[in-house]
């Protein structure tokens, strides 16, 4: 698949990098704020990151900042408040909101993955806004139902969640498939 993948500035810069590990074998255009390099840096130091093209956050001449250059689907991860707003009401100021706007005009799989808690109302909103216009709302939130054991556990689950709604096959959670297994039936 030809992927963009956008980092922004909000916590939980490790899911993103968890991502570009898995779509290592995929096309990736990478772009990344300079709040979300601020956040990275603190959260994670230098990570490796795995891409096959990288784009300054503010180059509106890069070629996926154009819809006529063709691209598969765009992930947010994570998505913060500010990135979230302008993407739900078309503000194309960079080269995520720019990127992001082309996928919803061309009809193309678009996943945010917002992070922030408690939610204010305006970013209520400004989901419900993005998901009437197409995108996939997929904040990173836990489910408890294959006992994570660690942070890597949450981590591969969310990031799992999102292979799922690109129809990337994974085995980076256990998916549910009934209460059998448990109990050896
Ligand atoms: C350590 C740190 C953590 C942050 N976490 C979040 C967050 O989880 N969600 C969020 O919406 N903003 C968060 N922010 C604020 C954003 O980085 C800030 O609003 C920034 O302007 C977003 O810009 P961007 O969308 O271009 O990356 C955080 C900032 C810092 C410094």
């Amino acid at each position: 698949m030809k992927l963009v993948v956008a980092i922004t500035g909000a916590s939980g810069a490790v899911l993103g990098v968890r991502l570009l590990q898995e779509l290592e074998s995929h096309e990736v255009a990478l772009v990344v704020t300079e709040a979300g390099e601020q956040v990275m840096r603190y959260e994670l130091g230098d990570p490796e990151l795995v891409y096959s093209s990288r784009f300054a956050p503010h180059d509106l001449t890069a070629p996926i900042a154009s819809s006529s250059y063709p691209v598969d689907a765009m992930v947010v991860i994570p998505c913060t408040m500010k990135t979230l707003a302008a993407i739900a009401h078309g503000y194309t100021n960079d080269l995520v909101s720019r990127a992001a706007d082309n996928a919803l005009r061309m009809g193309r799989r678009l996943v945010l993955v917002p992070r922030e808690t408690p939610l204010s109302l305006a970013a209520i909103e400004n989901m419900r806004a993005a998901r009437l216009a197409g995108a996939v709302i997929l904040p990173p939130v836990m489910a408890y139902y294959f006992a994570p054991h660690s942070v890597d556990d949450m981590t591969n689950f969310v990031v799992g969640k999102v292979l799922d709604t690109l129809g990337i096959p994974h085995h980076l959670y256990r998916q549910w498939t009934g209460p059998h297994e448990e109990q050896g039936e």
